[in-house]
């Protein structure tokens, strides 16, 4: 029997072990938040955490999360002070900014930047640019994304000088 946490609930998962948790999380918990991509750990899609950790949740087998904690998109909001509509600050923003487009992939997106920022703070554009390569966006929404990470450190640009410099950030993104 395995016997885990999600979004600070007590689960048990008696099946295969080697199912993956992405399958758990949607089609036993029903928490379809969590999506699937690529199936192989290529694309970023099925983004969790594990503890603080980002983790690819279709490449993780369920023997693997035996005692773990694990937060999915729609438990982010209890992982930080919440802002306005009890959303995750890194929600927040990136409704602010509309970076999603057609949305497919924008819950792993969220999920790796606030794993990134848990962990970092303040990330620089090379810090940004390395934690969120795996996560693809077929709408190529890269440039809103590293904005918003940025907004998120560092506050909204208010400067010439600092919008220019993320014009060029957003350029080299
Ligand atoms: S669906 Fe998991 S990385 Fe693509
Ligand atoms: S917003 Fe469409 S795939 Fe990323």
């Amino acid at each position: 029997m395995i016997q885990l946490a999600v979004n600070g609930v007590q689960r048990q998962f008696d099946g295969d072990p080697t199912t993956p948790l992405l399958w758990f999380v949607r089609d036993e918990l029903n928490l379809p938040g969590t999506r699937f991509g690529c199936g192989m750990g290529l694309c970023g899609c099925c983004t969790v955490h594990i503890g603080d950790k980002a983790t690819r949740s279709c490449i993780t087998p369920m023997q693997d999360v035996n005692g773990a904690s694990i937060t999915t998109i729609e438990g982010l909001p209890a992982k930080a002070p919440a802002s306005a509509g009890g959303l995750h600050p890194v929600q927040a923003v990136w409704l602010e900014e509309n970076v999603p487009q057609c949305g497919y992939c924008q819950s792993g997106q969220i999920m790796q930047a606030a794993a990134l920022l848990a962990e970092n703070p303040r990330p620089s554009d090379d810090d940004i640019s390395a934690a969120m390569a795996g996560n693809l966006c077929r709408c190529g929404t890269y440039p809103r994304i590293h904005r918003a990470i940025k907004i998120c450190a560092y506050g909204k640009p208010n400067s010439v000088a600092a919008l220019t410099d993320g014009m060029k950030t957003e350029e080299q993104a």
